[in-house]
């Protein structure tokens, strides 16, 4: 009746194999069967199907501004995609705020990120995110942590930024590259304590920061398939981009535990207990390391690339706005006195209003999370009446809200920082918006953790640079063009000559 020991180790092998090709194409057809995109003829899906909308605009992000714009609910469906896109603050509110339960990231997303993010904040919903959020928000709502970031900032302008300028000697420069290594290293320093050192050009680029960059490229591009199919195949199989993918992981996580290893000795030792990074601070309260591994992993992502994108996007605007540069000057000559080679204090740096403005003003017209989406569990209506079903792709869309004449009035595309200032006793003062009217950083519960830290971050370079620096665009009429991930990042770079200033002209 029952094969013989003989009999099943013969069966054994041809059953292997049919498992093993039988789970795999039995879950893509799955996967298939459940992607089948809804057939649509209308104008949207058809230009984006066939990608007639690039014969217009630069950039994906303009023809959704052009479509929003036009719209007369400022929400589109664009039905290919089953994704609703809206730039109606009444809505954002609605999605990231009043029915926030409603909204989460979803599987989708997480997929996307889990191999490198795990389970850290960025990437989880529910019972782990209100955890990490919690811990996370009391440390990062202290003084003293920002003090900390900007002594980590300070230092890394002082000591590397500003002789990497300087020298330069007028040979033309990538400020795109830059700047993401600039806030590579502070935020390393921030979260780990480890300084990577990528802003040393003479230093070769640390593994670490090699692994990151190509991990979190590879993670980005999974977000552009058409379907998650193909990655997920490439996965299973471990070919391609998902074996380099997994590669950059592992050593990521190999560095990342090593650091924790060390540092929780050192802590046992009472050695650096005073130490103020953000692992020093976790570990206190966390005694799962792959769990730090996540959390802390998920700041280097959000805290990296969105800081460089600023910085770039900032310094374009300001080529084009010499006026606003002026200005800027002469405000910190009036805080700091003209001494060009002074640093600025914390509160100094602070108190900088019209500087305040222009950081703010320079992230409404070029965000650098330019869209965001979660993914709905129940039917829904949104305030502007559109019907939401249960699992659509929900996005709202910051690149298209700060361009648009409703909701910032006529000259919603000048770059004109004034327009966040009001008279007081004391002089113009910073005004802020509503974040559903200017969701640059999100807004509601999920509200970016490193909002002060960024915006500090961004006044500290940008005042460096222009005090003591020319800083000009080789192509004073360079178009942006963004290449696609997850974060807004200038196709080419921005290539500029920086000159000490009275040290000779620009171009
Ligand atoms: C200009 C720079 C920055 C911008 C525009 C920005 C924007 C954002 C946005 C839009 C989100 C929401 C993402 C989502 O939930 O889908 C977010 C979340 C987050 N950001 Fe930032 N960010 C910036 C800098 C930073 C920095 C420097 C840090 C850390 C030091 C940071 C830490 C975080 C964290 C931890 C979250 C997750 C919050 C949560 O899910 O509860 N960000 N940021």
């Amino acid at each position: 009746m029952f094969p013989s020991l003989d009999d099943s180790s013969t069966l054994f092998f041809p059953l292997c194999i049919f498992f093993a090709l039988a789970v795999p194409l039995v879950w893509c057809c799955r996967v298939l069967l459940r992607l089948r995109t809804p057939s649509c003829g209308c104008d949207t899906c058809k230009s984006y199907v066939s990608g007639s909308w690039s014969a217009e605009f630069p950039n994906l992000s303009d023809w959704y501004v052009h479509l929003l714009c036009n719209s007369p609910t400022r929400t589109v469906h664009v039905h290919v995609l089953r994704n609703v896109i809206t730039a109606d603050p009444a809505n954002v509110e609605h999605i990231i705020a009043w029915n926030f339960g409603n909204y989460p990231k979803g599987k989708a997303f997480s997929d996307i990120l889990g191999d490198l993010l795990g389970r850290g904040i960025f990437n989880v919903d529910g019972v782990h995110w209100k955890l990490q959020r919690k811990l996370a928000s009391s440390e990062l709502g202290s003084i003293c942590v920002r003090e900390h970031a900007f002594g980590i900032v300070s230092a890394e302008i002082t000591d590397r930024l500003v002789p990497l300028l300087l020298s330069s000697r007028g040979e033309v420069m990538d400020l795109q590259e830059v700047f993401r290594r600039f806030s590579f290293d502070t935020v390393c320093k921030f979260s780990f304590g480890l300084d990577p050192g990528c802003l040393d050009l003479s230093m070769p680029l640390s593994s670490f920061a090699q692994a990151f960059d190509l991990a979190s490229r590879l993670s980005a591009e999974r977000a552009l398939a058409v379907s998650p199919v193909l990655w997920k195949i490439m996965r299973l199989f471990n070919v391609g981009s998902e074996r380099k993918l997994r590669q950059a992981t592992r050593l990521i996580n190999v560095l990342a535990e090593q650091v924790i290893k060390q540092r929780r000795l050192e802590m046992n030792k009472n050695i650096n207990k005073n130490s103020s990074d953000l692992l020093s601070r976790f570990i206190r309260n966390i005694k799962d390391d792959g769990y730090l591994r996540d959390i802390v992993i998920s700041f280097l992502l959000a805290g990296r690339d969105t800081v460089a994108s600023g910085l770039t996007g900032f310094f374009w605007l300001l080529s084009k706005n010499p006026r606003v540069e002026k200005c800027i000057r002469e405000e910190s000559d009036a805080v700091m006195g003209t001494m060009e080679t002074g640093e600025p204090s914390f509160n100094q740096i602070r108190d900088m209003q019209y500087l305040h403005a222009a950081v703010h003003e320079s992230l409404r017209l070029l965000p650098p999370v330019q869209f965001d989406s979660k993914f709905s569990l129940r039917n829904d209506v949104l305030p502007d009446g559109t019907f939401i079903s249960g699992q659509t792709r929900v996005t709202y869309h910051p690149y298209a809200m700060g361009r648009m004449e409703q909701i910032w009035g006529p000259d919603a595309t000048e770059f004109r920082p004034e327009r966040w200032l009001r008279d007081s006793v004391n002089g113009p003062v910073f005004s802020p918006e509503s974040p559903f009217k200017y969701p640059v950083f999100q807004g509601g519960p999920r509200v970016c953790l490193g909002k002060e830290v960024a915006v500090m971050e961004m006044k500290s370079v940008a005042l460096a640079l222009i005090r003591r620096f020319d800083v000009r665009l080789v192509d004073r009429n360079q178009p942006l063009r963004f290449s696609p991930g997850l974060t807004a990042n200038v196709s080419g770079g921005l290539p500029v000559i920086a000159m000490e200033k009275g040290n000779g002209k620009c171009l």
